[in-house]
């Protein structure tokens, strides 16, 4: 803790992918995302903590179908909804989640629960005891586009290798709500005591056979300490061998700013041929972002005004404000 009341910043993304076609579709996510901005925003400059601000973030992008994460997650190759979801909190450098969870509404509420348990990461059937511990209702994060989008998935024996979380399929403007931002979602907040912490959920890549574990409940893809804090975004598997959101975190330790830690995390991935994003803050206030993937649905708040990443150029990019 810095002692020092600071701005608070915040910065959050639903997910990363192909191209948004139409404007329709930007302007719909972007509404979206500014949405969450500004509730959690208000909260952070109320005197709320990183872990709450986060906490809060998380499960109103959980609660958007339009993203890939609580209600609206993508099915695997079962039919089944598995979710996973981290919180990891900068101060304490403590990181809790739940693997492969179902049935439950807010995933990142059992990750907030076990940021003081003796047990901090559970798996399947550890997550659906300590639902039934707590005594959360079941809760069916099953929509109907999803449904569908499965349906359809499955005439074809499951073509694709994924569902749309890295978005790879195109955002018609007309049909924005059915396609538009579907991946991970996260937040990562700086309180107005100089506190990091960092937040991701997700329904996982979509189609992909039972058991496998996504990068959002891993250090890999979530990730915070004293100095910085990340939460990636796109293809597990990439975002996993890259070791992203540590590698960023690591590198500001050892005294890279966080610009050029993402700078030179993004251009390791990108010779890597990797599709992810990620965004993140460190403890001086600097806000970072960068994809390799065509575009990063993220949005930020500086402490003065709103920005997002929707129009970025296509390819590898990296951008960030303030420090
Ligand atoms: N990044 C989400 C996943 O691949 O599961």
């Amino acid at each position: 803790m810095s002692g020092n009341p600071t701005h608070p910043k915040l910065i959050i993304h639903g997910g990363a992918g192909s191209s948004l076609k139409g404007k329709g579709g930007a302007e719909a996510v972007r509404q979206s995302l500014y949405r969450v901005i500004e509730e959690v925003y208000s909260v952070l400059s109320q005197g709320a903590s990183a872990q709450a601000a986060v906490v809060l973030g998380c499960r109103l992008l959980e609660d958007d179908p339009r993203f890939n994460a609580g209600t609206g997650s993508v099915l695997q190759s079962d039919g089944q909804i598995r979710m996973s979801a981290a919180l990891m909190d900068g101060a304490s450098q403590r990181f809790s989640g739940v693997i492969n969870t179902g049935r439950v509404k807010n995933p990142i509420d059992l990750a907030q629960f076990l940021q003081d348990a003796d047990d901090r990461i559970l798996s399947d059937y550890g997550s659906a005891e300590l639902l039934r511990e707590l005594q959360i209702p079941l809760y069916d994060p099953l929509t109907e586009l999803r449904l569908q989008e499965w349906i359809q998935e499955r005439e074809g024996n499951f073509n694709k290798a994924m569902a749309g979380v890295v978005a790879e399929r195109e955002l018609v403007s007309s049909n924005a709500e059915s396609t538009a931002g579907r991946g991970t979602i996260g937040v990562v907040a700086l309180d107005n005591q100089g506190r990091l912490a960092a937040g991701t959920s997700t329904g996982g890549k979509g189609f992909e056979r039972i058991g496998r574990v996504s990068d959002s409940a891993m250090p890999a893809g979530n990730y915070a300490t004293r100095d910085a804090a990340i939460s990636c975004t796109g293809i597990g598997e990439d975002i996993i061998d890259e070791c992203l959101a540590a590698r960023i975190v690591i590198r500001v330790t050892d005294g890279l700013s966080l610009q050029s830690a993402f700078t030179r995390s993004f251009t390791e991935s990108q010779q890597n041929q990797r599709d992810l994003g990620a965004i993140g803050l460190d403890k001086t206030g600097a806000i970072a972002w960068g994809k390799t993937s065509e575009v990063l649905l993220a949005a930020y708040h500086d402490g003065n005004q709103i920005g997002d990443t929707l129009e970025m150029v296509e390819g590898m990019a990296v951008g960030g404000t303030g420090g």
